[in-house]
């Protein structure tokens, strides 16, 4: 039996499962190219039925999350989300009640779930899917907490174990202890909503003039480049205290967001984002630590918006008493969809283990991409072997190229793994320079990630074996003597975000052995597939749409190998 699992909020996608497999897994944006979509995700759903030769009326059971009264509002009245889309990516000017918009919403998602609002979202979401054409189904609620939690237990093949979620907030609480025992899974403790360390970070996002929901990882990049003082020093400190296994904010959401405005403004902005994410890795590494005691667990699984910050995870993984993690890959909202699945099977027959890696999108055919590629006659292109393929790339990526990579399905979540990815030599600061500049248009203090084989990983960074980190969801730091060959994917503090590349992705594993037989250094540099400010990559030709606006000279697509005749860099 299949179960789909859908998501309609903030980078709303959809997920398809079926026995204990997870099939397919997307989100919106990479179909409508607005990056993080909040629209109702009509394509995700459709690309799932056809990935699994289905049609709606073949779907029996739809699991759907989050009913608080605010999402239900945005249900009923589509507009407000568009128009908080518009707001929260600078679409529109500043309006003038900036401040009081701000504070309101953190006073309307601090409501929760409030009597009717899950019966009327049901009703809107099983209209939506009606008018799809799916017609005898059961509707599931997830609580949205649950959704997150389910994602990384579900997935992590832990058979006992703490499940730890953090986030801004969802259906009136930001945060959950869930414990995995003998294939049981409960909830048994939830952190309220004024408590939300992810409201803190993204206030601080806010504050320094970035965008909130989006831009945290910038402020995690920019600390490293404050001078270091000690934790009795940050002004921040005593914004959040640790009790057992409570968080508790001195203030409230609005009061907080005037602190931090006061505070900011005296203080430079490397040293302020310094002082949150010293906070935030204090209070993380205190309540994990805290829980793990509590419920005496020592193997853990995270998810949630707020273990994207893969700084403060590497504190959280230095806990003496954790012995075994994991971090969901798609620990945002856009992860829920599986998550809401997930539970919803869990709930139907009882597994807590699903067979599940990255590589869950779109894919696309050779004939299909060569129909892509006839169309424009500025491109020259040529069929190779996976062999010559691999070779051919890392031959020029030795020669200091960088390429767009394109192949197989469409990664889920956040990052580009191998299939959707620019890649370049790990051991240049000049092609770091020329990708910031000319084709990611990034802030120069955001660091790009290196790709590593798994079984070299220890040879690269401090790994310490707590857990196969496949999908760059933690940071380590690089060894002493790979600094040299690590100059383009190290951030400034000599940490790393590696992904740790196997069986899972052979083209992409074969790529990285030849760059290790030709440079000697087992690393290359990769980044996602987009240009700025658009989601990464999907199809053929939007592949080709970045070569040409980006002027590159070189895209290996699908074992085709293209060059651009007006490519430059
Ligand atoms: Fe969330």
């Amino acid at each position: 039996m299949y179960t789909l699992g859908i998501w309609d909020g903030h980078d709303s996608g959809a997920a398809l499962i079926e026995g204990n497999s997870v099939i397919f897994a997307a989100n919106e944006e990479r179909f409508t190219k607005r990056k993080l979509e909040v629209h109702f995700p009509i394509h995700s759903i459709n690309a799932a039925l056809k990935y699994a030769g289905l049609k709606p009326s073949d779907v029996e059971k739809v699991a759907f999350t989050t009913t608080e009264l605010t999402k239900t509002l945005e249900r009923a009245f589509p507009y407000m989300k568009e128009n908080y889309y518009q707001f929260r990516r600078r679409k529109q000017l500043r309006p003038r009640f900036e401040n009081a918009r701000h504070n309101l919403k953190y006073r309307m998602t601090s409501i929760g779930v409030v009597p009717f609002s899950t019966s009327i979202s049901k009703g809107i979401v099983a209209r939506n899917l009606r008018h799809m054409g799916f017609a005898k189904f059961k509707l599931d609620v997830v609580e949205h907490h649950t959704a997150h939690a389910a994602g990384a237990a579900f997935t992590s093949h832990m058979k006992n174990g703490a499940i730890i979620t953090l986030d801004g907030v969802g259906d009136g609480i930001c945060g959950s202890v869930n414990i995995l025992e003998n294939g049981e899974f409960t909830r048994k403790q939830s952190i309220s909503v004024r408590d939300s360390i992810g409201i803190f970070y993204e206030q601080v996002t806010n504050v320094l003039g970035m965008r909130e929901m989006e831009d945290e990882g910038k402020i995690m990049a920019m600390s490293c480049y404050s001078y270091p003082f000690p934790f009795e020093e940050n002004k921040l400190r005593d914004f959040f205290i640790v009790t057992g296994t409570l968080i508790r904010a001195k203030y409230g959401p609005t009061k907080q967001f005037e602190m931090l405005q006061r505070i900011a403004w005296q203080t430079p902005r490397e040293q302020f984002s310094y002082m949150a994410q010293q906070l935030i890795e204090n209070v993380m590494a205190k309540y994990v630590s805290n829980v793990l005691d509590r419920y005496s667990m020592s193997d853990v699984a995270f998810a949630g918006g707020v273990f994207a910050n893969v700084k403060a995870n590497m504190c959280v993984r230095n806990l003496e008493q954790l012995r075994h993690w994991y971090v969901f890959p798609h620990m945002g909202d856009g992860g829920i969809a599986l998550g809401s699945a997930l539970y919803s099977s869990y709930l139907e027959n009882g597994t807590t283990d699903y067979r599940f890696n990255a590589y869950l999108g779109n894919e696309y055919t050779k004939d299909e991409t060569l129909a892509v590629l006839k169309k424009d006659r500025s491109l020259i292109f040529q069929e190779e072997s996976p062999f010559d393929h691999t070779s051919h790339a890392a031959e020029l990526l030795g020669m200091g190229n960088y390429l767009l990579w394109f192949q197989g399905r469409m990664e889920y979540g956040p990052r580009a793994l191998g299939n959707r990815s620019i890649v370049a030599r790990s051991d240049q600061e000049e092609v770091k320079d020329r990708l910031n500049l000319y084709v990611k248009k990034r802030e120069w203090f955001q660091p790009f990630a290196p790709s590593v084989l798994e079984d070299d990983v220890g040879r690269i960074v401090e790994y310490d074996g707590k857990g196969l980190d496949k999908y760059m969801t933690m940071a380590y730091m690089v060894k002493k003597e790979m600094r040299e060959h690590a100059k383009s994917v190290m951030h400034i503090d000599g940490s790393a975000r590696p992904q740790m590349v196997g069986e899972e992705n052979l083209i992409y594993m074969n790529l990285i052995r030849k760059v290790k037989g030709r440079m000697g250094n087992g690393i290359v540099m990769n980044t996602s597939f987009n240009i700025h400010g658009y989601p990464i990559v999907m199809e053929p030709g939007d592949a080709v749409g970045v070569l040409k606006a980006t002027k590159s000279k070189y895209l290996f697509i699908n074992g085709i190998f293209v060059t651009n005749r007006a490519g430059v860099y």
